[in-house]
């Protein structure tokens, strides 16, 4: 595949999972944003595509192509990989999350009260919705999809809806804690809740953006979006 700036970014995410590095990096939105032209997704950032495009054939360049290309795998797969490499560990990982984000609120929440107050209400309110959104996905969509196949034309947008509503409580999230730079003076669970927070951030933009960009396009018929 060759990229251009006219390359849609949740197609070069698709077809060179590498990519989503720099994505990253640069706050990229690949997974629920991943429908326009690399060249928009830089200029929203305020960044030169021509330097994004050259990171981006940096990092290829020292990569393995065929690397977690999902989207040539078995559907069976690719579902089993989102529940085992995302869904399971983030059943675990959100109420440890949980707990760190109500003992620093409750700790320090006399030192920051509105910015502590809103990251652990905004978390919890994530959390909850993942939960929910994560059940009907194991209870009734991926057994659909594991039923029909590819190509079956399954009703995808209210989880399509539910990852942008987690998108942007990530959002919020970042801004909260100013892109994730440690305070000075901060405790070691303030540390480790930020680290955990953005760690949760990457790790739910490549899950969306499998789901998005990569599964539901294969199930999803004329429903599907994202390419
Ligand atoms: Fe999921
Ligand atoms: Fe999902």
């Amino acid at each position: 595949m060759n990229i251009t700036e006219e390359t849609k970014v949740g197609e070069i995410a698709t077809q060179h999972p590498m990519a989503t590095r720099v994505f990253s990096r640069h706050g990229i939105d690949f997974c629920c944003g991943g429908g326009v032209p690399l060249q928009t997704a830089c200029e929203l950032r305020g960044l030169s595509t021509s330097d994004v495009l050259g990171e981006i054939e940096h990092v290829l360049a020292g990569s393995d192509p065929d690397l977690d290309r999902w989207d040539e795998a078995p559907v069976a797969d690719l579902v089993q990989h989102i529940v085992d490499a995302y869904h399971l560990p983030l059943r675990e990982e959100l109420p440890r999350l949980e707990s760190m984000a109500r003992k620093v609120a409750r700790v320090h929440g006399d030192k920051d009260t509105e910015r502590l107050g809103g990251i652990l209400e905004t978390f919890l309110r994530l959390e909850a919705e993942l939960g929910d959104h994560m059940a009907r996905e194991e209870d009734v969509l991926f057994p659909e999809i594991l039923r029909h196949g590819e190509g079956s034309d399954l009703p995808v947008e209210p989880f399509v809806d539910d990852h942008s509503d987690a998108g942007q409580a990530l959002a919020v999230l970042r801004e909260l804690t100013d892109d994730y730079q440690v305070p000075e003076g901060a405790c070691n669970t303030w540390r480790a809740l930020w680290h955990g927070l953005e760690a949760l951030e990457q790790s739910l933009h490549l899950h969306i953006h499998l789901e998005n960009n990569v599964l539901f396009p294969r199930v999803g018929g004329a429903h599907a979006t994202g390419r």
